[in-house]
């Protein structure tokens, strides 16, 4: 009997959250109508990219730029400040998406078609509890790539992480030389931080605390003072310590590169954006010097050439696949998948490093309001009525929280000498945990298997809970990225390797082990916060935080942070393992560079996305440096273009303009897209699987139990 249970669990659970979507469909497509109706500066109507058809666009740019992320659309904007230079931006996902400014609906973006829905290939060393043993990778295709989908903490990592590039032979990017640029970015709106050395005003990125915060967060951050951390500007003087998290938010809305950069920039006529265009290859000729790219759009494919200068900005997973499927990389790989190799760079692809965090730390507490308030997240009063009329009239209310991390820490572990403060472990700390989303979020967008949500999660759902998860700043770990085929559409080979490095498991298991610590503290015990009593299934076996319990728990509950970086990493040339020089150019070809997270030598010691737009405004000042006094070549015509004007089908914009010249959104499309796993497909799936369990099982064996 007890293995019938076992399996019907699953089944249950998977029901009841397949049923709990529908309505949650139902409540985004009425949160979509009221920010029509009522939120006019959400939708910005006025300033949203428009995409250029192909019939449109020049035969060749000063500079193209590959991907319109991070880093991409900062180098759109700062190169086109110059009106002498045309450029072109190529952006394979669509526009930004309306929703994805809640702060709210971070969980909802991944796995829907902004999502490149990457996965790691299957592992027995990690990821245990996921689907098929495979991690997922969320990465953002659309316009602000990542920084449109990302949990918008921002974090610039500590001093020492780029005085390390620097002693590895990478010159003017000690902290020293950067710190200018992370100033350039900022637009610090914290007024405790206004008037501080160590933050700006006036940048495209603005900087906020999350607009709402639960009570819960306060009384972590008390028990973070009682374990002996101080409350700190983690993005100052020193980095140890406990915050509440500081966000790329622009009154209270996401502030991704897209709107901070682009939408400014959107009336320059010499800056032009071509959306749903997919670059499969960069052309190089005999000379080794790069004259153009090639990319399809609407099944058509085209090839543009460039004057001066292709910038690569496709991420950590697609920068080195883009150069892979134009022949560079390691020779021996690329024969094997059927490409023709230009130049041996066997840097390309490897060096993968990536932040790695223990999942499953989830504490019940007992919820101090007796008038029925509630103490943490809880996705059913988030998503009321009344939730949505407080976003609509008052500009307030839980839409507007991030509940995956309102407040975050930097400690160390036996292992890190605390007076150096260069911490190794960051807690992300959230008010909520798995159970309080119902298992309708949260567990999608990890992976993880209908089994272990169910054992971990089924029996105290709703319970008032939190999270400490802590992660590995500096693992030293190494993966790679290969590609899969020929096909640029096949998306390449992942293989992190997280846990190969016995040094990695033996930090995270004290990172735990200082997470447990803190709860044991008095404005925790106050509210009796204890450990879920339940186990991951498959880790039951070992004594309740013995360091193979907690090892079994890393390696079953692993969560990317999503921060894969390292993939063309910057360094001497004479160093084999590296794939750009200290101002970005890839070793061994003219006119071609690199700019984005791929490009780190090591990881940074916090969240990535500030580093790479640091990256790229430091990126923009060399490139502009560096064509400052024009130094024309002949351009050489060794090449045939192929560029035609077609009839091709139109780009899905998700701002139309309708009879009277206004522009209005197209809501249908904006929705379906975002949420394709709503199909009836999906439903009759499941109702198969219920179908065939009970097949298999025995009604006497029910019936008489
Ligand atoms: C779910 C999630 C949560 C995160 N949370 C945080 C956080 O809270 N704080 C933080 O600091 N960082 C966070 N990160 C990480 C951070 O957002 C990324 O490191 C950063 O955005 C990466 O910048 P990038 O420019 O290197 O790449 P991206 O921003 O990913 O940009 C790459 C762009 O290139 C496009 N592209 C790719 N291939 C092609 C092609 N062949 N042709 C044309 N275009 C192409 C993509 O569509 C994309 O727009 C998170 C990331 C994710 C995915
Ligand atoms: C419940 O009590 C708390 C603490 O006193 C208070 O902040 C909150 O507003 C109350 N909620 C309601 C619905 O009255
Ligand atoms: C736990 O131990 C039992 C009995 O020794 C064994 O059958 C089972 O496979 C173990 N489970 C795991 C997850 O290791
Ligand atoms: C069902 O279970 C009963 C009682 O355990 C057993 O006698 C019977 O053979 C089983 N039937 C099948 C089809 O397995």
């Amino acid at each position: 009997m007890a293995s019938l249970g076992s399996s019907i669990k699953p089944i249950i659970s998977s029901t009841r959250i397949l049923f709990g979507l529908l309505p949650s469909l139902g409540g985004i497509i009425l949160l979509r109508m009221v920010i029509h109706l009522y939120r006019p500066d959400i939708e910005d109507a006025e300033h949203r990219i428009q995409d250029v058809p192909v019939d449109q666009l020049f035969e060749s740019y000063d500079f193209i730029i590959i991907g319109g992320g991070s880093a991409g659309s900062v180098l759109a904007n700062r190169l086109s400040e110059n009106p002498e230079w045309n450029i072109l931006l190529l952006e394979a996902g669509q526009n930004e998406n309306v929703l994805s400014e809640l702060p709210i609906l971070f969980p909802v973006l991944q796995t829907s078609s902004i999502d490149w829905q990457f996965v790691t290939e299957p592992s027995s060393d990690y990821c245990l509890s996921m689907v098929d043993n495979r991690c997922k990778w969320p990465r953002g295709k659309l316009l602000g790539g990542s920084s449109a989908l990302n949990a918008m903490l921002y974090i610039r990592g500590n001093k020492k992480d780029y005085d390390n590039w620097a002693d590895q032979g990478n010159e003017g990017w000690a902290y020293k030389d950067v710190f200018k640029y992370f100033l350039k970015a900022e637009d610090m709106k914290i007024p405790e931080f206004k008037d501080n050395p160590y933050h700006s005003t006036g940048g495209p990125i603005s900087i906020e605390y999350f607009a709402y915060e639960h009570p819960i967060t306060k009384k972590i951050l008390e028990a973070g003072e009682q374990l002996g951390y101080n409350i700190v500007d983690v993005n100052g003087e020193f980095q140890t310590g406990f915050t509440r998290s500081h966000a790329t938010i622009r009154d209270g809305l996401r502030c991704s590169t897209a709107k901070g950069y682009l939408r400014p920039a959107r009336g320059r006529a010499n800056l032009h954006i071509s959306l749903e265009s997919l670059v499969e290859k960069i052309l190089i000729d005999n000379h080794k010097r790069t004259y153009g790219v090639k990319f399809t759009k609407h099944g058509q494919s085209y090839i543009i050439n460039v004057n001066k200068e292709v910038i690569l900005s496709a991420g950590a997973i697609q920068s080195p696949q883009i150069l892979m499927l134009s022949g560079i990389g390691d020779r021996a790989e690329l024969y094997d998948a059927g490409i023709n190799p230009l130049i041996h760079l066997p840097g390309v692809g490897k060096n993968l490093q990536d932040h790695i965090a223990m999942g499953g730390h989830s504490f019940l507490f007992d919820n101090p309001y007796t008038n029925g308030s509630d103490y943490c997240f809880n996705l059913n009063t988030a998503a009321s009525v009344g939730s949505i009329i407080d976003f609509a009239f008052n500009n307030k209310g839980p839409l507007y929280s991030m509940m995956e991390a309102e407040a975050m820490a930097f400690v160390n572990t036996k292992y890190q000498d605390p007076t150096e403060d260069y911490p190794d472990i960051q807690f992300f700390i959230a008010p909520t945990a798995d159970n309080m989303d119902g298992g309708l979020y949260g567990k999608r967008a990890n992976g993880l298997t209908d089994e272990t949500y169910a054992e971990l999660y089924e029996d105290i759902l709703y319970q008032s809970s939190f999270s400490v998860v802590p992660l590995l700043l500096r693992p030293k770990s190494r993966g790679y990225i290969k590609l899969r085929d020929s096909n640029p559409n096949s998306p390449p080979l992942i293989y992190p390797n997280y846990y190969s490095e016995p040094e990695d498991v033996a930090r995270m298991i004290e990172g735990a082990r200082i997470a447990q610590t803190l709860i044991e503290q008095p404005a925790l015990r106050e509210l009796n916060a204890r450990p879920n009593p339940n186990r991951n299934p498959g880790c039951k076996n070992y004594s309740l935080m013995s360091d193979e319990h907690l090892e079994c728990q890393a390696r079953h509950h692993s969560l990317t942070i999503y921060h894969p970086v390292g993939t063309c990493a910057m360094g001497p040339a004479d160093n084999a393992d590296t794939v750009v020089d200290s101002k970005l150019k890839v070793h061994g070809i003219k006119n071609l560079r690199v700019v984005d997270g791929s490009i780190m030598p090591t990881i940074v010691s916090g969240n990535t996305n500030a580093p790479i737009i640091m990256i790229a405004e430091k990126a923009s000042d060399m490139i502009k440096e560096d064509w400052s006094e024009e130094l024309y070549y002949e351009f050489e015509s060794n090449y045939e273009s192929d560029y035609k004007n077609h009839d091709s089908e139109e780009t899905k914009n998700l701002f139309v303009y309708n009879e009277n010249s206004e522009l209005i959104p197209n809501i249908y499309d904006e929705i379906i897209t975002l949420f394709p796993y709503f199909s009836l497909k999906s439903i009759q799936n499941h109702v198969k699987s219920i179908t065939d369990l009970l097949g298999r099982l025995n009604i006497t064996d029910i019936l008489i139990t």
